[in-house]
């Protein structure tokens, strides 16, 4: 590895001017000695702790673990504060705002004297976020995930975070749970500090980052109450420090082959849908060409090999104890499913990381001969209801369901499915397909996760389980269904999506990859002569912003002026 020239920090902390002299004297009022300023690498520490997010409730402490890491290797922490986005808290929802945070992350890192950042992250969007902000900045960075909550408990059943939530919800309309245990069981899915423990979005992220190499093996499954994420953060503070001498940055680590990677390992957990806007966020960052059509020809033959909720029966903690992720990436290893030659942030291949694991419980990681689900790739579906994708997770999904052609029962918003999705009136069966118009990334704003609409209550009663449903929304990676997720362009810009109307026949055909309204192109372009859009534009703020920039979900609803990266330059003196 090449040697840095000379430390980004030494422009701020090694100047003996009065510039210098202002660096150091203000950061002293913190108690540092003279010494913390004498050359060595200056590394940040950026955390989305917040008492607003509480799955990454914990992350003061795991900071001072790094900073225990950093220190030994004779470097300099300092912790800062980024926006921190709370899945089950923030309004309209968190994904709104991760493009924002995404902008907090860089400039911090751009304007202050940072030869390094260690990124502490757990709920859902804060990964994505500090990833795609630092990954802009270019300078060493390495991933340090909060890790999963210990598994729910209720009656002597395990629980998941989210996916009981919806399941109990559904068995509370259906009668088969009162209201009063539904409300016990609420403290029984939060039971230690952490993030969803379902194979959900962060979970998946966390996945996402050892994956590609950002993170330190093990990354992904050690819970956050275990002593060992603690070893992870302090052993992922001596990292960094020799990652500066190394000159080892995210453009090394993030190839167009770590993404294939990822994409793979995201397959074989059965990983969540949220994973596909995320990832062609953090590449749009980092300048690798990755397309939505990369998830269907790079991760189509991928099988799932997790039997975790919300497809299977475990969760995080039982895939910790049968050797977490690195057991994945051997088996995907030893069947030609994976590049093994790639780096990771801990300076070996990720091969080397991976080849010894060990498999301790069959019945939560399965073999590639044979699989928990023989496909657990995301299918990426187009047709003239879709001209630039939608996609579908078919572990999720029903499969008496994946091929089918039904009537469209339209809700022009959330607020109107809202009303009218429990009305004895709706005319509906089991063979209807739903269909949710302007929730994509302008029309909520924020793409919200209402992709996998709740079933209508007196359908429930009967006994339906599922029944196809399409939207330009995302749906939770705790969620499950035969759901249609994330429809190019959206209605809120006159995509196809809003020219459907209830009656309509819609055919799904996940074999052949189509989602098609069965009208006549005439009828579509004439339907699109009268289309006028209904939701108006914010007029300030950040919303304003993000409702005239934020890309389409096939282009990972990144905002449009933030794809790409300045790098780290040292910015001019401001005294
Ligand atoms: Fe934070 Fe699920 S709500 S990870």
């Amino acid at each position: 590895m090449s040697k840095p020239k000379k430390l980004r920090s030494t422009e701020w902390f090694g100047k003996q001017d009065k510039d210098g002299y202002a660096h150091r004297s203000w950061m002293k009022n913190q108690g540092l000695p003279h010494h913390m300023f004498d050359g060595r690498p200056v590394i940040g520490i950026c955390n989305t702790w917040s008492e607003l997010t509480p799955c990454n409730g914990h992350l003061r402490e795991l900071a001072d673990r790094v900073k225990r890491g950093v220190y030994e290797m004779g470097g300099f922490p300092v912790e800062f504060p980024v926006t921190s986005l709370g899945e089950t808290l923030m309004r309209p929802t968190a994904m709104l705002f991760r493009n924002l945070a995404s902008m907090d992350v860089e400039e911090s890192i751009r304007a202050n004297p940072l030869d390094a950042v260690v990124l502490l992250v757990g709920c859902d969007k804060t990964t994505p976020a500090l990833l795609m902000g630092a990954a802009s900045c270019d300078l060493p960075t390495m991933v340090v995930s909060g890790g999963p909550m210990l598994n729910g408990r209720f009656r002597g059943e395990r629980i998941g975070s989210g996916t009981h939530v919806w399941k109990f919800d559904a068995m509370v309309k259906s009668g088969e749970l009162t209201k009063e245990e539904f409300m016990e069981s609420e403290s029984c899915m939060s039971r230690s500090v952490g993030h969803c423990m379902t194979m959900g979005t962060a979970s998946t992220m966390a996945c996402m980052v050892e994956a590609l190499g950002m993170g330190m093996p093990g990354n992904a499954a050690i819970p956050a109450a275990d002593s060992r994420r603690k070893v992870l953060a302090h052993m992922a503070g001596r990292r960094i420090v020799e990652m500066v001498s190394e000159d080892l940055v995210p453009s090394k680590v993030l190839t167009r082959e770590a993404f294939e990677n990822a994409i793979k390992a995201i397959g074989a957990i059965g990983g969540s849908t949220n994973a596909v806007v995320h990832l062609l966020a953090i590449a749009g960052r980092i300048g690798v060409e990755h397309t939505l059509d990369d998830w269907d020809s790079v991760g189509r033959d991928v099988p799932c090999l997790v039997n975790l909720m919300p497809s299977g029966e475990f969760l995080m903690e039982d895939f910790y104890y049968a050797g977490g992720l690195p057991v994945v990436l051997r088996k995907l290893g030893e069947a030609g499913l994976l590049h093994k030659d790639v780096l990771t942030v801990n300076g070996k291949s990720i091969w080397d990381n991976v080849s010894e694991a060990r498999n301790e419980d069959a019945k939560v990681i399965f073999d590639t001969a044979k699989p928990f689900k023989e496909q657990g790739g995301l299918v990426v579906l187009r047709g003239n209801l879709a001209p630039n994708g939608a996609i579908l997770k078919p572990s999720a999904a029903c499969e008496t369901l994946l091929q089918h052609t039904g009537k469209a029962v339209v809700f022009e918003d959330i607020e109107d499915y809202k009303v009218r999705i429990d009305s004895d009136d709706l005319d509906i069966d089991a063979k209807c397909i739903m269909v949710l118009k302007n929730c994509g990334p302008r029309g909520y704003p924020g793409m919200a996760e209402v992709g996998n609409m709740a079933l209508p209550a007196k359908l429930l009663k009967e006994g339906v389980t599922d029944m196809i449903r399409i939207s330009d929304a995302r749906m939770s990676g705790t969620a499950y269904g035969t759901v249609v997720l994330h429809v190019a362009p959206e209605a809120a810009v006159g995509g196809p999506l809003a020219l459907v109307q209830s009656g309509d026949q819609i055919t799904l055909d996940v074999a052949a990859r189509i989602l098609r309204l069965e009208i006549s192109d005439a009828e579509m372009a004439d339907r699109k002569e009268r289309w006028k859009p209904s939701h108006p534009q914010t007029t300030r703020g950040y919303v304003k912003l993000y409702q005239e920039s934020v890309l389409q979900a096939d282009e990972g609803a990144d905002l449009d002026f933030l794809r790409g990266g300045s790098g780290a330059p040292v910015p001019r003196e401001s005294h």
